[in-house]
């Protein structure tokens, strides 16, 4: 991450901390309810994740006939990389930055070639293999409650662009720290965490 100084470093290290404290309910409740999937039925009472967006699942996977926008490569990783940061992407004020500055988070899935298997999308949404830029809307529609972008919009395209350069650091990051993608907290429940950091501001 080319960003990293001791400040961000700091807040990284707090909305870690955060995310983990606001991560109240086991995968295992989430994973009981999937109300797209055809013949199950939507208990949402189980699902806090999906009684507001009950078809989370449908908005993360790519439409048929999906051609992503293309362009530069630098400006759309440079794009990308103000995304990541933006909460407006979001409605309850969290950027992706809230959640993963400093690699916080990922698991080790984020290491493997894309595409793979990622708990949160097995789990809440029985996806069982997820794209990058899937995983991508699945992150804007369920912890962060947004709107999922437009899949030919140039946006989405910039933010995959990024996170192809984060998987790049990660990767590096995980060879050294081998840790630090055993954090029990990263999967349990992204939802929960509505606004880690608006209690502290
Ligand atoms: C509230 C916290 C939160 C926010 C905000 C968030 N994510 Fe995530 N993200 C997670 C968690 C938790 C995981 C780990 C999921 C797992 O491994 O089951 C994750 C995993 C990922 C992964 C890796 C999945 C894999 O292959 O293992 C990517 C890529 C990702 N997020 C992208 C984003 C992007 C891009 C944004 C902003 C648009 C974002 N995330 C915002 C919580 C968050």
């Amino acid at each position: 991450m080319k960003y990293v100084n001791t400040s961000r470093t700091a807040i990284a290290t707090v909305s870690a901390g955060l995310v983990s404290a606001a991560l109240g309910m086991p995968l295992a409740a989430l994973a009981q309810a999937n109300p797209c999937a055809a013949g199950t039925p939507a208990s949402s009472a189980a699902n806090p994740c999906a009684a507001k967006n009950p078809c989370a699942a449908k908005a993360s996977q790519r439409p048929a006939g999906y051609k992503p926008y293309q362009g530069a490569r630098a400006e759309l990783v440079a794009a990308g990389e103000k995304l990541f940061s933006d909460t407006r992407l979001s409605t309850n004020q969290l950027s992706c930055a809230s959640c993963h500055t400093g690699y916080a988070a990922y698991n080790e899935s984020f290491a493997q070639p894309y595409p793979h298997k990622v708990e949160m999308a097995s789990g809440m949404y029985g996806m069982k293999q997820i794209h990058l830029d899937e995983m991508v809307q699945l992150c804007i529609v369920t912890p962060m409650a947004g709107k999922a972008l437009d899949w030919k919009s140039k946006d989405l395209a910039a933010l995959v662009a990024y996170m192809e350069e984060e998987q790049k650091g990660f990767k590096a990051h995980l060879a050294k720290t081998p840790s630090a993608a055993k954090n029990p907290c990263a999967v349990k429940n992204p939802c929960a965490a509505k606004n880690p950091c608006a209690a502290k501001r």
